[in-house]
């Protein structure tokens, strides 16, 4: 990662969504959904501590209210999403621990219209049907990008 120089801010936004009731999901399903929203996450968050340890940064992990609900025809979304929001608050507390100058920050959108939807497997909706994801992006730009001694640390949008 040294050959990358230095990183001030990672926004871990990648993710890809199959649905459908239990008992119809493929392993290449599975692992499609795992790929991004989870393993991608996760190996991101990790290169940016070793890159970030000592100068500092940033990281950005945007989940999904899935990460707070059990949605049943969701599973194997929901799934990766709480993974990856387990995985997210252990490295908040593991570069505490070692005194890292990393700001980690919990990102739940809700459902937004986006491409997201158009490339989902057996997706539950077209995504029309929900806000733009502008302001939710502008709203975590503000907060990240906002100077303070203490940092909002997990931000959750519901449709207004
Ligand atoms: N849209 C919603 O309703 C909604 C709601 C809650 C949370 N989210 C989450 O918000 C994040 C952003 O989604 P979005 O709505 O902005 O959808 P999007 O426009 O489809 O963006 C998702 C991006 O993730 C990339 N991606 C997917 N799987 C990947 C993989 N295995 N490796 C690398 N890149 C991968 C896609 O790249 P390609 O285009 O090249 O495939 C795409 O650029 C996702 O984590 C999603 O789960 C979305």
């Amino acid at each position: 990662m040294a050959e990358l120089g230095r990183w001030d801010l990672l926004i871990n936004c990648a993710g890809a969504g199959v649905f459908g009731d239990v008992g119809t999901y493929s392993v290449d399903d599975i692992q499609e959904v795992l790929r991004g929203n989870l393993i991608g996450l996760i190996a991101m968050s990790d290169a940016a501590v070793r890159v970030m340890a000592g100068t500092g940064g940033d990281i950005v992990n945007v989940m999904s209210t899935a990460a707070k609900k059990l949605r049943t025809a969701e599973s194997v979304y929901t799934a990766a999403k709480w993974g990856a929001k387990a995985y997210t608050r252990t490295l908040r507390d593991a570069v505490k621990s070692k005194g890292f100058p990393i700001r980690v920050f919990e990102v739940y959108p809700c459902g937004m219209d986006t491409h997201f939807w158009a490339a989902a497997r057996r997706p539950v909706t077209d995504g029309s049907g929900f806000p733009s994801p502008d302001p939710i992006a502008t709203q975590v730009l503000d907060v990240v990008c906002g100077s303070a001694d203490s940092y909002c640390l997990e931000l959750t949008f519901e449709r207004a």
